[in-house]
């Protein structure tokens, strides 16, 4: 995670960012605190990214790079504004030992458009990621790739529309609508058992989530999503980031999973 004591929104790249809107940044720094905490109450190991001043969108950690097996896909972002974000990446991961790094050919905005299930890499595009990047993926994880197109701009990222519940097996929740018919056939037919949210929950940003299995951090106001959930055996946990959500982002977005060598959860 990245603390957002730089945060703000000062140019627009999403459809949620609106520079005239004033972020209250002692509130956001509490939200995600909040945020923080709730993590290593809940026994997860937190590592922190050095913020930099003149990158405020780097609270959003989930952006900088892909962990499968202790591998480390770096990220290639879109816009001009948060490419140097990639190298900040890099550089804490050499810094921590991590030994296979791959620095991408082809824009990846990390997590941001991967996720991560048992079987497969699910990968976005539309947006942000380049589709071949979905190629590079695959052949650096040594994982079969699902590229999904997305088509609602408020869902620019995969993980604004999808979410993984339980990496063990493959079961996840999404928002049908941010994705072309033809994508949204595929998740039919790979994930039959998904959670399906509705528009209201996904507005929200409800389907960015973190989930360890048992617990799954989300948007408090994503309210429909609460009870089915819970009936899934899940432990849902409302999470305020309202000020986040002006940068277009909330807890998955804040979060970068790091995969251990043998452990896919955090
Ligand atoms: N302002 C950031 C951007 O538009 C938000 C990124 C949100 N992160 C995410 N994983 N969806 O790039």
């Amino acid at each position: 995670m990245c603390p957002p004591e730089h945060f703000k929104v000062t140019y627009s790249i999403n459809p949620w960012m609106d520079p005239a809107k004033p972020v209250d940044l002692p509130l956001a720094f509490a939200q995600w605190e909040d945020l923080y905490e709730r993590y290593r109450s809940l026994g997860h190991a937190v590592e922190l990214l050095d913020p930099r001043p003149d990158l405020p969108d780097m609270v959003y950690a989930a952006n900088g790079a892909t962990v499968v097996d202790g591998r480390v896909l770096g990220a290639r972002f879109a816009h001009a504004e948060r490419a140097p974000e990639a190298a900040v990446h890099l550089d804490w991961f050499r810094a921590h030992g991590f030994p296979g790094i791959h620095e991408p050919a082809h824009v990846n905005e990390g997590e941001g458009d991967f996720a991560v299930t048992a079987s497969y890499l699910l990968a976005g595009r539309g947006f942000r990621s380049s589709p071949l990047s979905h190629d590079e993926a695959q052949e650096f994880f040594g994982r079969p790739v699902i590229g999904l197109e997305l088509v609602d701009p408020r869902y620019y990222h995969l993980d604004t529309a999808l979410s993984v519940l339980d990496d063990q097996a493959d079961e996840i929740m999404y928002y049908p609508g941010a994705f072309s018919p033809g994508s949204r056939a595929v998740l039919a037919r790979l994930f039959p058992d998904a959670l399906i949210a509705e528009e209201a929950d996904a507005a929200a940003l409800g389907l960015n989530a973190v989930s360890d299995g048992r617990h799954v951090l989300l948007p408090q106001a994503a309210t429909g999503l609460f009870a089915p959930l819970r009936q899934r055996g899940f432990e849902p946990i409302g999470m305020d980031l309202g000020e986040l959500l002006k940068g277009g982002g909330s807890v998955k977005c804040c979060t970068q999973e790091l995969r251990a060598a043998g452990c896919p959860s955090p």
